[in-house]
């Protein structure tokens, strides 16, 4: 299985860090942010990684990660010249991909929770990967069955069908391209992961896992500080532990 990082977009909500620097180089305590979704990447056992970035700020991005070797992976890199949806982004990783399944991760999400067996025992299809939260209508929800089987996803709906929030975490088999060739720009122009997972939801191929621990969407004033103090207790913590 291919990794992607997706690390393109605009970060207007992060306006004006973003005016000078990407989102994904901000810093989250020790660390560019692109550094969490990588390493929730090589965890999986993911180490041939393509990296998607809009074109400003690109060879910061080389800077920080290099060839992979300081990781023990392989980076690949690719541009997005326009920030034309999430969809579109990972249309740019089909000859990086080739025959093979891949998972791609959004550059601005950071979790606890380790995705090796979810990797591994991903067979055809696509999955997505869904967290319990308290304010569903904030998130894209996902309503399920006992077995996994997704029925319906919403965007911040006004009455969610369920309290499962969809993460920044897709995986998809071999024919996600041929898909994403067959979809249409949204009202907003763009081409919409949503829209990609609904043509799997209607060839009932597309399943969704619940995942551990804790997810952060860094991508407002707010989570960014939250990842922020997430990450020193980690770091405090850790410190401790060696210390000991
Ligand atoms: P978003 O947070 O939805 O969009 P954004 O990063 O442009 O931020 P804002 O809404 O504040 O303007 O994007 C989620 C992730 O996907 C983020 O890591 C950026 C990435 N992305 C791309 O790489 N290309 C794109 O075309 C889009 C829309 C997002």
């Amino acid at each position: 299985m291919k990794g992607i990082i997706l690390a393109g977009g605009s970060g207007t909500r992060l306006s004006p860090l973003t005016r000078v620097t990407s989102k994904q180089l901000l810093p989250i305590y020790d660390q560019p942010m692109i550094y969490y979704p990588l390493k929730t990447l090589l965890d999986g056992g993911i180490t041939d990684i393509l990296i998607i970035t809009a074109p400003d700020h690109a060879g910061d991005f080389l800077m920080f990660l290099g060839s992979g070797k300081d990781f023990g992976a392989k980076f690949t890199y690719e541009i997005q010249d326009e920030p034309g949806g999430l969809a579109q982004g990972l249309a740019l990783a089909e000859t990086f991909v080739g025959d093979d399944s891949c998972v791609m991760i959004l550059g601005d999400n950071l979790y606890e929770h380790n995705f090796k067996k979810d990797f591994e025992d991903f067979a055809s299809g696509a999955r997505i990967f869904v967290k319990e939260v308290h304010d569903p209508e904030r998130f894209g929800v996902v309503e399920m069955d006992e077995r996994g089987h997704v029925l319906s996803i919403e965007e911040k709906p006004s009455k969610p069908k369920s309290n499962y929030a969809q993460t920044g975490v897709y995986v998809y088999d071999e024919h996600v391209f041929d898909l994403i060739r067959t979809l249409g720009a949204s009202d907003r122009g763009e081409l919409e992961i949503t829209d990609l997972n609904n043509v799997y939801l209607e060839k009932g191929a597309l399943t969704a896992s619940t995942i551990e621990g804790k997810w952060i969407d860094a991508g407002t004033f707010e989570s960014l500080f939250k990842a922020t103090e997430w990450r020193r207790e980690w770091v405090a913590q850790h410190t401790k532990k060696n210390k000991s």
